[in-house]
């Protein structure tokens, strides 16, 4: 589905459905307006008559009439004035975008002008543009009869603007907001695709299929390679599986030879929890745990697309995790590619054993910063829920990056301590340390067990396994997997590039 960005008054626009915007208060915006003098005044009466209200999100559809170059008029509301932020545009119109797929809303022109003046044309058609594609994701290729496929669909979208001149920063908002929002899509499409298609194999030609559309240095270090490399702990949590595990690098160098930031994502296409085996309860959600991978490949992608000045390296170490007759079992000791043992003590804690060479190997090629992507811990979603994602982060500067870009994406983060006294959790009797800290603050003593590879280095670790799935759709969320935090990545990165 396109979408563009047209000048001129949306009354000039042929189009299937025009969306016009009315304030709270029953303001009408000027297109609106026009739109509702070539009615009779329906829209007018509707409002006078308290039936609509112009609350932020209400959608009311109208006959169009003979006058127009429109079937139909869908009058949005926006709210109050100061209300209109790029957040509460974004949530608007994701679920906007869903509903005028509901009503086969054809072609669409929507009149954004009171979006447009309180946020500026650029922010306002890249806030626009990114909930609209996020909005209209779903996942239904594996829906073989026409039947279950919805039939309904939006067959292009014009964002218009009254002054010409407008146009211009509105379509190069427009064009950012695709990227970020289709490359939060791939994501998406990885995450939700059934583990049996997306294996490690499955995931590699992925990204190198990425690599080749984009631009990207993309290597796969096979197993007997990082054996050479001794990724003792990442090859650990692939004994059981009779699927070969692929750990993936791709490099973006937007900003010639300097050294890259590193985007770490964790990888486990299913975790079963290995000889510690899981119960069979949601244990499908299990082939979301390669959602860090997915979220760094995809950010990764962006900033190609975007052209970013920075350079980035996205390190995904893939494999399942399975209770085969080689498996890792509980006791067992390891060593990481950086020589620190391990004592694995529940095979089912083997994120942080994947990303403790992931995390290495991004050391060994001069990081300036690790971002780390996991789904981690299932006590994230008891201390945050589905709302924020846990971060942990051992420099103030760079959390305030964070921070920042997290804001700009819109997908919230809460900060969590990592004091030195959790460490006496995962000291082991037999090795350096042990993967499992138990029941008390589980999400930290994950993240301090990862703490230990990254030494000096500049670090922030997203613990994802809260916000991995949405259980209905909102705003930018659909149900299923969400994509978050792939935006969040793109904006750090992008507030480097400047
Ligand atoms: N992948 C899981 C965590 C998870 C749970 C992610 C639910 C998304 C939704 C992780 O590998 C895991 O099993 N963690 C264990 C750690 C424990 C054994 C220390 C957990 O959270 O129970
Ligand atoms: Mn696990
Ligand atoms: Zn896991």
């Amino acid at each position: 589905m396109e979408i563009t960005v047209a000048g001129g008054g949306i009354t000039a626009q042929t189009a299937d459905t025009y969306v016009v915007e009315v304030y709270d208060d029953g303001r009408l915006a000027s297109e609106a307006a026009a739109v509702d003098a070539a009615m009779g005044g329906s829209i007018t009466q509707l409002i006078a008559a308290g039936v609509l209200t112009g609350r932020s999100g209400e959608v009311t559809t109208l006959p169009a009439g003979r006058r127009l170059k429109a079937t139909r008029v869908v009058v949005l509301g926006i709210g109050k004035r100061e209300g209109v932020t790029v957040d509460s545009a974004r949530t608007r119109t994701g679920t906007l975008g869903r509903r005028l797929r509901d009503l086969n809303a054809g072609t669409v022109a929507i009149a954004m002008q009171e979006t447009s003046a309180a946020l500026e044309p650029e922010a306002a058609g890249r806030a626009v543009a990114e909930a609209l594609v996020m909005g209209l994701y779903r996942f239904d290729r594996h829906h073989t009869r026409a039947q279950d496929r919805p039939r309904h669909q939006i067959d292009g979208i014009t964002l218009v603007e009254t002054a010409a001149r407008r146009v211009t920063a509105a379509t190069r908002g427009v064009e950012e907001g695709v990227i970020l929002g289709e490359m939060t899509n791939y994501a998406r499409d990885l995450q939700n695709e059934p583990a049996n298609l997306m294996t490690p194999t499955i995931m590699a030609a992925r990204a190198q299929q990425l690599a080749a559309e984009l631009g990207l240095e993309c290597s796969i270090i096979e197993r007997a390679e990082a054996e050479r490399l001794k990724m003792g702990s990442y090859l650990s949590v692939a004994n059981g599986s009779a699927q070969p595990p692929k750990f993936i690098v791709l490099t973006y160098r937007g900003a010639g030879n300097g050294r890259p930031i590193a985007l770490v994502g964790k990888g486990i296409t299913f975790d079963t929890g290995g000889i510690s085996i899981k119960p069979a309860e949601n244990m499908d959600a299990m082939k979301g745990d390669m959602s860090g991978a997915a979220s760094v490949i995809a950010a990764i992608g962006a900033l190609a697309r975007l052209k970013a000045k920075v350079n980035v390296m996205a390190i995904a170490p893939c494999t399942e995790n399975m209770p085969g007759g080689n498996a890792t079992k509980p006791g067992d000791v390891v060593y990481a590619m950086d020589g620190t043992s391990i004592e694995i003590l529940n095979t089912d804690a083997e994120g942080r054993l994947v990303l403790a060479d992931g995390i290495a190997y991004a050391r060994s090629k001069g990081a300036t910063a690790i971002l780390d992507v996991a789904t981690l811990t299932g006590a994230m979603t008891v201390a945050l829920g589905s709302v924020r994602t846990g971060v942990f982060c051992n420099n103030d500067r760079v959390m305030a990056e964070v921070e920042r870009a997290a804001a700009a994406a819109d997908e919230r983060v809460w900060r969590l301590p990592l004091d030195q006294e959790y460490d006496d959790q995962i000291k082991s009797d037999v090795a350096d340390i042990k993967n499992t800290g138990g029941r008390p603050a589980g999400s930290i003593t994950a993240a301090k067990f990862i703490e230990r590879f990254v030494g000096t280095t500049p670090w922030v670790h997203f613990d994802i396994a809260g916000v991995m799935a949405k259980s209905s759709d909102s705003g930018v969320w659909v149900k299923g997997m969400s994509g978050n935090p792939v935006r969040t990545l793109i904006h750090f990165a992008l507030g480097r590039a400047r």
